[in-house]
């Protein structure tokens, strides 16, 4: 490469650098922000099918976005990771991945909440209530939970362990699709075997 290139090369390098620096590319991640980040943009079908092939119990996909429903599945079963906090046990253990099982998570309880984590602090049921909500959020509020982290049952509190300052930088789409998935599962009820949800603090 001619040096007279490389030189214009780095300019370009600098100039991009400069463009990330001033703010058009880096945000706190946190919050978000406009492009593919909206609801418009193209769900990749093969995440949507592995999410179909991935989701361990029947889905109700009446009103729902079966693009977003595949996609969220994919997000929550091939990698969130929310059954294995979530689902308690998150394997029977015939299905026991760390004994040789398939890795299916546990159907009966599944994102029923339960796993104990220390004092006071306990998974919560993330399934549909009756009205069809997950965990009884609205999209709006769950999708302000995953970014933020505020506890809804006990105001002014923020929720330990569970990994939001991780899920919170996704875009708003694939929070959504998570959102549009835990619609789509049946509600179920925690394991008896598991810890029951810690009382909700005094307001
Ligand atoms: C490392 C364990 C862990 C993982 C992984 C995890 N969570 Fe959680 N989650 C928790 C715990 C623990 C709580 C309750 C925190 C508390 O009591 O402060 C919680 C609370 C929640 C709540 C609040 C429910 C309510 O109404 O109070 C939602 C919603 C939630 N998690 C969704 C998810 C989703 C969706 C995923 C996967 C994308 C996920 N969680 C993965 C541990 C986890």
């Amino acid at each position: 490469m001619s040096r007279v290139r490389t030189v214009w090369m780095l300019g370009v390098v600098s100039a991009v650098a400069v463009t990330m620096a001033s703010g058009a590319f880096v945000g706190s991640g946190v919050e978000p922000s406009k492009g593919d980040d909206n609801d418009q943009g193209k769900v990749g079908q093969s995440r949507v099918q592995r999410g179909y092939n991935l989701a361990p119990v029947p889905l109700n996909l009446r009103g729902k976005n079966r693009d977003l429903v595949g996609l969220g599945s994919y997000i929550v079963n091939a990698q969130g990771g929310c059954n294995d906090c979530h689902t308690c046990p998150p394997y029977t253990p015939d299905h026991d991945p760390y004994t040789g099982g398939d890795g299916k998570p546990n159907a009966a309880n599944y994102q029923a909440g339960g796993t104990p984590f220390g004092p006071g602090i306990v998974s919560r049921n993330i399934t549909p209530d009756d009205s069809g909500k997950p965990a009884g959020l609205t999209r709006a509020e769950f999708i302000d939970l995953m970014r933020h982290g505020h506890d809804p049952d006990n105001a002014g509190q923020l929720l330990q362990v569970m990994p939001w300052p991780v899920y919170g930088k996704m875009i708003e789409r694939d929070l959504a699709a998570v959102y549009e998935y835990l619609s789509a599962i049946p509600h179920a009820e925690t394991s008896p075997e598991c810890a029951p949800p810690p009382p909700a603090a005094a307001h």
